[in-house]
């Protein structure tokens, strides 16, 4: 199979060198038993590279079991994973099989490994080794016939270094790490991408696509995709559903993305996040800082003179310009005259300010107003 066939086979979109290279991998250790441990950004495509290596197996033909490791509370998670005998705790009425014996010839995939309760790793290691295991409540190694694929967007090394992980499973695991990069690092496959998912949806939900200009183009490809091809197919779907067959502007885009609001060219005051309204507030404070600068400017003009003699300038105006370099009392200030001008209405005081109330809350306390 060409590595083309592979892809459309297993709905790999990506022409990128990255993707060229981790889908020659796929093809090499499909076909082997090998453990495979694939790292990357949540929505990079982790699950799907999965599948494929189950998918182009010799066990395709039996079950791929996929596991949120992440999802499972500590206290069952190895009688989730091996089983448990009839009266081994309570609640264990009936005896029952784990994750790895239902996966027994065909596949498990251990989701979010680097969220596997350290006392667990150690019973995984043992499976990894030599295919045996225990089931909770039994002291008879029971033995599967299971590939293991294992996934994280965890740094595992990392959790390796704070003792979160054990470093024998992690040498283990890592003998063949796919690790697939962010999409911002492989650009050449957000308009590829794109056009996968405009075709996808716009058959599913009977919409024409009414296209777009290069400006718009330009900015998919620029935009940071924090959540990957995840966000971008998320982003294609809301866009064809919301716009319908509308030719699209980079602006039209932009109202899709997660941008600070500057960079939107929308009004400031949209969102009311609070790193927003502080840096609202630190403009403001800076703009009004310009203001009294001028003002104390002028004033010293009328004192000087219109020719500004050197060397006569009064010893209060001095410090009142040292007093209005500190931002910190510049906006404490403001924020006094606001709420003096309102009677203390503080959703009146915050509009004013141009913040919202959570912040104007925040700031009185922070202040002690
Ligand atoms: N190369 C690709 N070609 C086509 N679709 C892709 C590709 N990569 C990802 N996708 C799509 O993007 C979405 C997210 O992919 P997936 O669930 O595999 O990500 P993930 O890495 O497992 O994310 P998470 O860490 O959050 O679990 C899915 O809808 C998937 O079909
Ligand atoms: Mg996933």
């Amino acid at each position: 199979m060409t590595r083309s066939e592979f892809q459309r086979r297993f709905g790999i979109v990506g022409e990128s060198l990255e993707m060229q290279e981790i889908v020659q991998v796929l093809q090499h250790v499909a076909p082997t038993d090998i453990t495979v441990l694939i790292t990357g950004e949540s929505g990079v495509g982790k699950e799907v590279v999965a599948h494929a290596i189950h998918g182009a197996s010799s066990r395709s033909k039996k079950a791929m079991v996929t596991v949120n490791c992440g999802a499972i509370p500590e206290g069952i998670i190895e009688s989730e994973l091996f089983g448990h005998e009839k009266g081994s705790f309570t609640g264990a009425s009936s005896e029952r099989k784990g994750y790895f014996e239902l996966a027994d010839g065909g596949t498990i995939f251990l989701d979010e490994i680097g969220e596997l309760p350290l006392a667990t790793q150690v019973k995984f290691l043992r499976i990894l080794e030599n295919g045996e295991f225990l089931r909770v409540g039994s002291s008879t190694a029971r033995k599967v016939d299971v590939r293991v694929i294992a996934a994280t967007n965890k740094d595992l090394e990392n959790e390796v270094r704070s003792g979160n992980f054990r470093q024998d499973l992690f040498y283990r695991l890592r003998s063949v790490n796919v690790r697939i990069p962010a999409l911002r690092e492989r650009k050449e496959d957000i308009p590829l991408l794109f056009a996968k998912f405009v075709e996808e949806f716009s058959a599913k939900n009977g919409i024409r696509f009414g296209g777009m200009t290069a400006a718009a183009e330009e900015l998919l490809q620029q935009y940071y995709w924090h959540g990957n091809v995840r966000e971008l197919r998320n982003v294609v779907e809301s866009m064809l559903v919301l716009e319908r067959g509308r030719s699209l502007d980079a602006e039209d885009i932009r109202k899709y993305l997660r941008m600070p609001a500057e960079e939107r060219n929308l009004p400031m005051l949209v969102t009311k996040q609070n790193d927003f309204d502080e840096r609202q507030l630190l403009y403001r404070a800076l703009i009004e800082l310009k203001n009294d600068m001028l003002e104390v400017k002028n004033l010293l003009k009328g004192v000087l003179g219109a020719n500004g003699a050197p060397g006569l300038v009064p010893a209060g105006q001095s410090s009142a310009v040292q007093e209005t370099l500190s931002l910190t009392e510049m906006e404490r200030r403001m924020i006094e005259n606001a709420l003096k001008k309102y009677h203390n209405n503080r959703r009146l005081a915050a509009d004013e300010l141009q913040i919202s109330e959570r912040t104007l809350y925040r700031k009185i306390k922070e202040y002690g107003l």
